[in-house]
């Protein structure tokens, strides 16, 4: 199944992403994929928050965030309720549909 989701970047601009569902990738690596700059330097194990998103649209429908993902959103300065890491997120039909703004530090 494709799946089709809005993506607001670091400068305000938002873009129409669609994503195989198939492939069984996260949230981080299908971004980064379609060309958005995520350090993700702990590689998807939920350790380096660079893959913050913030859901703008649809964060009911997202599957809860798991005790790894709540702790390291507890560390960041800037993260609030609709906060969510990136990499802890399959992409499948839950993402259909949401809007989320990429937050997570660029360098
Ligand atoms: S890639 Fe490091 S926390 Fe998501």
């Amino acid at each position: 199944m494709i799946i089709n989701l809005e993506v607001e970047d670091r400068n305000g601009e938002t873009q129409t992403v669609e994503l195989p569902t198939e492939v069984n990738l996260n949230l981080m690596e299908a971004l980064k994929a379609s060309g958005y700059n995520i350090l993700a330097t702990c590689g998807g194990m939920a350790l380096c928050a660079t893959c913050h998103v913030q859901v703008l649209k649809g964060l009911d429908q997202l599957p809860a965030a798991q005790n790894e993902e709540l702790d390291m959103l507890d560390t960041l300065p800037d993260a609030g309720f609709d906060s969510r890491l990136a990499c802890q997120l399959k992409v499948n039909e839950s993402l259909d549909g949401i809007k989320v703004k990429i937050r997570g530090d660029e360098h």
